[in-house]
């Protein structure tokens, strides 16, 4: 009998953390060996907010590229309260910028310097909406008084949907969508307006946050759902929907950080990540819909030509390593000591 294989056209990943430093050589090669080109969230430590800052980041990844190996970084630079319009013209001008990140402050992992009032962006935004760059956001609202699994649904209701209406051309992606609200939303909503879906969200649901004790490398943000709301993520990509397409949120912290009394948020899947999506797809009987979420759709949102090459997803189980080195930390990698259905192949 011959192994199942499937042969793709080349993916992107529009949402991805690479960091930087000894800890960028680390997660790079993984996610170059198995997409063309990704999004690079620009949430470092100082943020990414200029586009000056975002060519230096660039060059810095082309970098650590290992040799003979064909990446393109895609960049995103961090809105503040003080984002000042003409940084629209600039990233545009600089034609590796697809768009500006809005972070609530303090969502998420180093968004301590995100936007306070969403009012104070709306300079940036209109900007943005005449040049036709998007907007990437992450959609929760950060008030503690929250339910943190009602987060994203309120951030829709409060923050989102009126925005989308005030700035009825802007370009919006809803990044790493989680929830039932959010799929409602983005498939009903006006044109202009999509969504990125992570391999953790289709693949767990919260009881993995907790299973036979806590378990720091499932956290993320936004956290695991419910089993009703991964469903509802499973049903919206076997649609086939052009508004739904891939972005890991490949997101990598050192085995200290998130082992600890107050461990960080972000799951690091760059390791496996179309593989992980492969399993997804094929548990939901949906593997005819992997090549457009994973490398068309995405595209043809942000106006960038579908890639040429090719990869070949294998159907050949393989084992996890425990840990990846991580400058001088190690790197606990999503499914860690356990086993991935699929392997990857490029097609050269
Ligand atoms: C991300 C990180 O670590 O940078 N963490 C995460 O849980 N996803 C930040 C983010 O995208 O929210
Ligand atoms: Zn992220």
């Amino acid at each position: 009998m011959t192994t199942p294989t499937l042969l793709l056209r080349e993916p992107d990943d529009f949402h991805l953390h690479v960091r930087d430093g000894a800890a960028l050589a680390a997660v790079l090669p993984f996610s170059a060996a198995r997409f063309a080109r990704a999004l690079i969230m620009p949430n470092l430590i100082p943020p990414v907010c200029t586009t000056a800052q975002a060519l230096a980041y660039r060059s810095r990844i082309l970098s650590a590229l290992p040799a003979d190996t064909r990446f393109t970084p895609l960049m995103s630079l961090y809105l503040t309260d003080h984002t000042p319009a003409h940084e629209v013209d600039r990233a545009l001008a600089s034609g590796c910028v697809l768009g500006f990140k809005l972070y609530p402050a303090g969502a998420t992992t180093h968004a301590e310097a995100g936007v306070t009032t969403i009012s104070c962006i709306y300079p940036v935004l209109e900007r943005m909406q005449e040049m036709g760059l998007t907007l990437q956001v992450h959609g929760e609202l950060t008030d503690p008084a929250i339910d943190v699994f009602d987060r994203e649904a309120r951030f829709i209701d409060a923050v989102l949907a009126p925005l989308s209406e005030r700035f009825a051309r802007l370009r919006i992606v809803l990044e790493h969508i989680t929830t039932r609200a959010a799929v409602d939303f983005v498939l009903g909503a006006r044109a202009g307006v999509a969504a990125t879906i992570t391999p953790q969200h289709l693949l767990l649901n919260r009881n993995a946050l907790f299973t036979g004790g806590i378990r720091p490398h499932h956290y993320c943000l936004p956290v695991l759902k419910s089993e009703a709301n991964r469903q509802a993520l499973c049903a919206a990509v076997r649609t086939g929907s052009p508004r739904l397409f891939l972005g890991t949120d490949s997101a990598p912290h050192a085995r200290s950080a998130k082992e600890s009394g107050c461990g960080c948020a972000g799951i690091f899947s760059a390791h496996a990540a179309l593989e992980l999506y492969a399993e997804a797809f094929e548990s939901i009987g949906a593997l005819e819909q992997l090549e457009g979420f994973a490398a068309e759709h995405g595209a043809d949102f942000y106006g960038l030509p579908r890639n040429s090459g090719r990869v070949r997803l294998v159907k050949e189980p393989w084992s996890v390593p425990s840990a990846y080195p991580f400058g001088e930390e190690e790197l606990v990698p999503l499914r860690a000591g356990e086993r991935i259905g699929w392997r990857v192949e490029r097609d050269e």
